[in-house]
């Protein structure tokens, strides 16, 4: 079995994936560095230099690739993945894949990607935290759309990756 964390641009995919799959004893892999180790450039680079399009492309192409692959091991999409190009169906129709939707507040969402939002190229020109916030919003809504048809969901705010985790465990076995 895969579990595949989605969840919005720092909801703690990586961080809280990483603990789930320490804890599981599974193989932990990170669509977002697959993509980079793949395109051997960063994903803030393949915006910049081929644009959105191209990246949503080769995500999609990836996610299948990843999907198909791996056994045992907890993934981490990238904040859009689910959104795009039929990419749900594909999570929801792989017959190995569990997927868990990380939610996490506005609020704690703003906060958390003022800070970090430099390597983040659909927030970086966002300058005040007014702008990001209001930003968010809107693309909560529209993505929610799409984290609402994981298989489960859990709320992190004020919890560590560590409770998280154990609650992933729970819920799945
Ligand atoms: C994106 C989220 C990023 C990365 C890319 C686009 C998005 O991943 O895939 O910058 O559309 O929300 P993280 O959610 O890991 O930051």
């Amino acid at each position: 079995m895969n579990i595949v964390l989605m969840g919005y641009m720092g909801s703690g995919k990586s961080l809280i994936g990483n603990k789930l799959a320490d804890k599981m004893k599974l193989e932990y892999l990170d669509l977002d560095d697959y993509i980079e180790n793949q395109e051997k450039n960063t994903i803030s680079k393949i915006f910049e230099e081929k644009g959105e399009i191209y990246f949503r492309k080769q995500e999609s192409r990836y996610l299948k690739e990843v999907l198909e692959k791996q056994n045992n091991s907890v993934i981490s999409l990238g904040g859009g993945t689910p959104c795009f190009a039929g990419n749900l169906e594909i999570i929801k129709e792989s017959e190995k894949a569990k997927s868990i939707y990380l939610k996490t507040s506005l609020d704690q969402l703003t906060k958390r990607l003022f800070a970090e939002r430099d390597k983040r190229p659909l927030i970086s020109h966002l300058s005040t935290v007014d702008l990001l916030n209001d930003f968010i919003r809107k693309h909560l809504f529209e993505r929610s759309f799409y984290y609402n048809q994981a298989d489960h969901n859990i709320i992190t705010d004020d919890r560590e990756p560590d409770q998280i985790s154990e609650e992933i465990i729970t819920l799945l076995f």
